[in-house]
């Protein structure tokens, strides 16, 4: 049996097989990122030289241009006299390559004779990174960016701002990066922690995606998640509140004042940056856990609310719906999470990230398709892998189906793919993040690329095995087994107490006593 992760829509394999030698001879319709992949990334591995050839000719590679081919997919062909692969774009010979590196995993110089029909089940495949809690180096990224391209995904949405850290550089509120980056302490130790990418470190790893085929998509979130921004200026809250970047985790009540028009300004202005950085067409804009318990007393949120006569809820509607209209406007599309419900104000076109799963809001997720919106599934119940194994079991995030039924059959396409999220709070390091993410990932790479009639878990299983190795070759550290990502009910008890516990800091006590002294003051100024 081939371990390829994810499986081939389609192989055939033959006997016999192809060796490589130590050159190859390479032609036909190759570009020079392909033909810099092969050289720099694919043969290395297996120490042979590439050559390149005006022409076709034996114990060759033979890349052929083919419109018929399916957007991504490729033709893989291996045979006595060479390797020959069929695309109709780039990324099609890229995820053959993808594929030939496992198979050289799997079988040395030793190919076997096939031929591999292959295509994505969906156009999205993404990886979320949350870089806000703890920060990722450059080079860590780049490590998430090989292994991504390993398993075929295409989109890297990195949660650049956060209540502990603010991680991208923006030339008009320099502020933001000089003080926003950094936290005085972790919730664990007594350190400083912080970081943040330059704009050359952003177009570094952008660069860097880009020669995966991946596209990167910059999240800012708001109204929420905005203490290390507030903490730089204050005049962003409320009531101007002298705030520190947050060191612990938890929902801060402390946001985006709504009602102030220089709030509208600094997002548009922060945004105008993003997205002279980010060229790929796409913005996220957060919108989660956004409490209103500071827009409920502010006078300029209250004002707000009275003139547009709404609640404290819709307004969070229209504000999400002004900035992403400013962003649409500049040709981007808008993604936010799917957690506003009373979405009165916001444009259908704006994609949302479905996130709260749970019938109840598969349900609205499934009214809002059939209505007209579209959306990424990346549902916490399959797909949030910094959860416990005792939340999201291997086989589970595995077995699980990303478009629901009762969506219309005309509307399918409106699931534009699934995400996997690594939020991390409780993920300080690499090691960490290769222990949580694998062999999960895996997982929701497959479903993302294979067809569903032809998943199966314990054939699944069984294929895990090289890319387990390639991956844990390339970060240095151990990733989970199969029998622990599927933990025994006892034992996961502990580790769900384990992390509960930790997830029940006094951060709700301290948010009831600060939540008093904010109202008795906004009582005291009336
Ligand atoms: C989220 O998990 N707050 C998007
Ligand atoms: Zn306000």
């Amino acid at each position: 049996m081939l371990k390829l992760i994810p499986k081939p829509q389609k192989i055939e394999q033959k006997d016999g097989v192809f060796v490589l030698e130590d050159e190859i001879n390479v032609a036909g319709d190759i570009s020079s990122n392909i033909l810099m992949q092969l050289k720099n990334t694919l043969l290395p591995s297996v120490g042979t030289v590439v050559k390149p050839q005006a022409e076709y000719t034996t114990n060759s590679m033979f890349f052929i241009l083919d419109s018929s081919i399916k957007t991504e997919g490729y033709h893989l062909i291996i045979k006595e006299d060479g390797i020959t692969i069929k695309a109709s774009e780039d990324s099609g010979f890229f995820y053959s390559l993808m594929t030939l590196y496992q198979l050289l995993m799997n079988n040395g110089r030793k190919l076997p004779h096939l031929v591999i029909e292959d295509y994505p089940r969906f156009s999205y495949r993404s990886f979320m990174l949350d870089v806000g809690r703890y920060f990722y180096s450059v080079q860590d990224v780049k490590h998430f960016i090989d292994i991504m391209a390993l398993l075929k995904l295409n989109v890297l949405h990195i949660h650049l701002t956060e209540d502990q850290g603010w991680r991208i550089e923006i030339d008009k509120y320099p502020l933001l990066t000089k003080q926003g980056s950094m936290r005085s302490h972790t919730n664990f130790n007594h350190k400083p922690h912080g970081g943040f990418y330059t704009k050359s470190a952003i177009k570094e790893i952008i660069e860097y995606a880009h020669a995966s085929y991946i596209k990167v998509i910059p999240e800012i979130d708001m109204p929420g998640h905005m203490q290390a921004a507030i903490s730089c200026y204050k005049y962003l809250s409320c009531f101007d509140r002298k705030l520190e970047v947050a060191t612990h985790w938890g929902v801060k009540h402390d946001i985006l004042c709504a009602g102030k028009e220089t709030t509208y300004e600094f997002v548009k202005d922060v945004l105008t940056e993003v997205m002279e950085m980010f060229p790929d067409g796409y913005i996220h804009l957060g919108g989660d856990e956004a409490v209103k318990t500071r827009w409920n007393l502010c006078p300029h949120c209250k004002k707000k609310m009275a003139e547009l006569n709404v609640t404290a809820d819709e307004l969070q509607s229209f504000f999400m719906n002004e900035i992403a209209e400013f962003v649409m406007s500049k040709g981007y599309k808008v993604i936010i999470w799917n957690e506003n419900t009373n979405d009165k104000f916001l444009s259908k076109d704006v994609i949302w990230n479905y996130y709260m799963g749970g019938k109840k809001f598969d349900k609205v997720m499934v009214d809002e398709i059939n209505n007209g919106r579209k959306c990424i599934n990346v549902s916490s119940e399959a797909y949030y892998f910094d959860l416990p194994y005792h939340d999201i079991s291997l086989k589970q995030a595995y077995n699980y189906e990303p478009v629901f039924e009762g969506i219309d059959k005309d509307k399918a396409d409106s699931v534009l793919g699934v995400e996997c999220d690594l939020w991390t709070e409780y993920v300080e390091d690499m090691k960490v993040a290769t222990r949580k993410l694998f062999p999960r990932m895996f997982a929701m790479a497959e479903s993302s690329w294979l067809e569903p009639s032809k998943k199966n878990y314990d054939e699944f299983v069984n294929r895990l095995e090289i890319p387990v190795n390639i991956v844990e070759s390339m970060t240095g550290f151990k990733t989970t087994s199969v029998k622990d990502a599927n933990p025994k009910k006892s034992k996961a008890f502990f580790e769900k107490m384990w992390f509960e516990r930790r997830q029940l800091h006094w951060q709700g006590l301290h948010n009831l006593f600060d939540n008093a002294n904010v109202k008795m003051k906004a009582k005291k100024s009336k």
